[in-house]
Parts: structure tokens; sequence; C-alpha cells
């Protein structure tokens, strides 16, 4: 039975499920893990994780559709992503067809407290690793544990799709050679300080510009940024710095192969931002988020078609996708992931 939770107005907080699946490595090998109902871990003062941030995520939903189904969108990406995340940080791959397998299991467990359709909400899956053995010498683990736990939130657009204020600031997300291409929990880390700054001086997120050269335009702290031309083409930022999106990899196929629009993955100099008509940020948090403005140090740049809500273009993409998403919309070959 559905647990008499208010779906309508959970937001985006920590609310503890019944199941969540743990795997341990140890001497070089994965065991078969399990499921367990302790939602606590117990680990070393000296944990690699503890000492040097040995750690990696990701992030990804299971929401009910519009046929009452329940399922995930493409976790086999997310399960990719992982594993070169892991290799960038000298972490063990959690074998990838396990991750997916680990993800069905844990959301099967936790049946109860996947949003009904048409609620907005959705079960977010949060599947991480850490190294979890003493390490005090700074070298790689040698024992680490993955994990999967589940968690409700709510709809992201609750009020409607206001459109949100960037501000460029005066620190990097990452480094030109860095991790910023992998979902290392060091890159949140370090842009804590930024996004309270952000808030402080009343912007909701922080454009970062490229590393490198403070010349082009990166991604925010938590999403990848699309811009469109006013002859309606999809232009979005080429980098080795920033996280590669699953929403906005599958965003660019829909608008390519539902919407019939022209596609580009380029390196953006700030400069030329001025001339696109919209902007949004793209993530699994709101698959789309309108962006009206963009700051920089007193310099602003409006965007005429998303300064008030989504532009045409951005609701488009946003409607097809959330409509494949939710099973209303025909989906490209292995898109959706059955769960139940
Ligand atoms: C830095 C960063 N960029 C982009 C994204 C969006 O990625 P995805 O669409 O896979 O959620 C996220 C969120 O996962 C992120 O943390």
């Amino acid at each position: 039975m559905k647990k008499d939770i208010d779906w309508q107005n959970i937001g985006f907080g920590y609310i503890k499920t019944d199941y969540r699946f743990v795997s341990n490595f140890k001497d070089g090998t994965w065991d078969n893990g399990f499921l367990t109902e302790d939602d606590t871990v117990t680990i070393s003062e000296c944990a690699g994780v503890l000492q040097y941030a040995q750690t990696c995520f990701e992030g990804l939903k299971a929401y009910t559709t519009i046929d009452n189904r329940v399922v995930c969108f493409r976790p086999d990406l997310n399960a990719a992503r992982m594993a070169t995340s892991c290799q960038r940080l000298e972490m063990p791959v959690f074998p990838e067809k396990r991750f997916v397998k680990a993800v069905i299991d844990t959301v099967k467990a936790n049946l109860d407290y996947v949003p009904p359709f048409g609620s907005g909400a959705s079960l977010y899956i949060r599947p991480y690793m850490f190294g979890s053995n003493p390490v005090i010498g700074v070298k790689p683990a040698a024992e680490y544990q993955f994990r999967v736990f589940t968690t409700p939130v709510g709809s992201y657009f609750k009020n409607g799709a206001k459109s949100i204020v960037l501000r460029v600031p005066d620190f990097d997300r990452a480094a030109p050679l860095g991790t910023g291409h992998v979902k290392a929990g060091l890159n949140y880390a370090m842009s804590l300080h930024a996004i309270v700054d952000a808030h402080n001086q009343g912007f909701n997120e922080n454009l970062y510009l490229d590393p490198a050269t403070r010349t082009n335009v990166e991604e925010t702290g938590g999403a990848n940024i699309i811009f469109v031309t006013k002859d309606n083409k999809i232009v979005t930022p080429k980098s080795n710095s920033i996280l590669p999106s699953i929403t906005r990899k599958s965003l660019l196929y829909v608008a390519q192969h539902y919407l019939n629009l022209n596609v580009e993955e380029k390196v953006i100099p700030y400069s030329e931002i001025k001339n696109f008509k919209e902007c949004a940020l793209c993530g699994t948090a709101a698959v789309l988020s309108p962006v009206g403005k963009i700051v920089n140090h007193g310099d602003e740049v409006i965007f005429p078609d998303s300064s008030d809500g989504m532009g045409e273009i951005t609701q488009k993409l946003f409607d097809t996708l959330t409509g494949i998403q939710l099973g209303k919309i025909t989906s490209p070959e292995g898109w959706i992931q059955e769960i139940s």
C-alpha cells in the first residue's frame, strides 16, 4: 500500500524509505550485495572517504507513468557515467549491469514510496560509492562500499516554471584537466561556498566559465545549460570540464528526431550569449528550468523569450521529453526501464 505522504508538498529533502542496497569491495572483488533496512553506515574514523574525499555518486528518478507502470529513465547511462567517475577517482567500477539491477531492486523494495502519476513527484534514486578502509598516506583506499538509497521528492515546479537569474561567480567549479566531467563529491564541496554566496546576493545559481580562460560558458553547479538561437537552433557548450548530462543528451536527441530542430555542441564564448533568445538549465531535477537573465559583474544579458517562464522551444522540448518519460509519447528504444 502507498505510504500516507502528502505527495503535492514534499519538496526536495531526505525522507527515509524502507530499504537500501549495499555491496562491499574487499580483496579485489565485489560481494553479492543485499537489501537492508539499516540506513546507517559504520566505517573507520580514518576511512578514505573521510580523509581524502574518495567518493562519487549518481542521481536519477523512478516515477509512475500514465498507464500506471513504475519506470526509470536510462539507468544504463548513469551506470556508465559512474564507471567513468570511478576510473578517474581510482575506485573499482561496480559492474554496469549490476548497477542497473541494484537500482531496480532498490526501487522495487520501496514501491510504496513511488509517488502516483499526476502528482509531479518522483522517487529520487541515489547510487554512490566511497573508500571505506583506513587510509592515512595519500593513496586510493583498498576497500569500498557501493550503496543505493531512494527518497521521494516533490515536483520541481510546484508554483509553475519561474525564470531564474544566474550570476557569473569569481570561483571555478572545476580545474582545466581536473574532475569537472565526473560526478565526484569533491566538485560539489567546492561549489558550496559559491552557491551560498550567490544566494546571499540574491541570485539563484552560478554560471561557471571555463576554468582555463574564463571566457567560455560551461554549466551551473548542478545542471548543464542550453540556448536557443533566433532561428530555433539548440546550442550547448562543448567542454571537457562539464558533467555530461543525461538529460541534455536526451534533449538533443529529442530536438533532432522528434522536433526536427538543428542542434550544435560547440564552444560558446560568453560574449555571444546576448544573441540567444532562450536559455534554460537541464538536469534530472527539473528536466528544464528557464533562465531569464545572466549577470556578470554588473553586466546583464536578458533572454527575451525565457524571461517570464519557459520560451516556446524550451517548452516543446520539456513537453516532449517529459511525455516520453511518463509514457504519453513513444520512447526511443531502450530509454525506459520497467520496474513494475
Ligand atoms: C554539475 C552537474 N551538471 C549537470 C547535471 C545534470 O545531469 P543529469 O541530466 O544527468 O541529471 C548534474 C546533475 O546530475 C550536475 O550535478
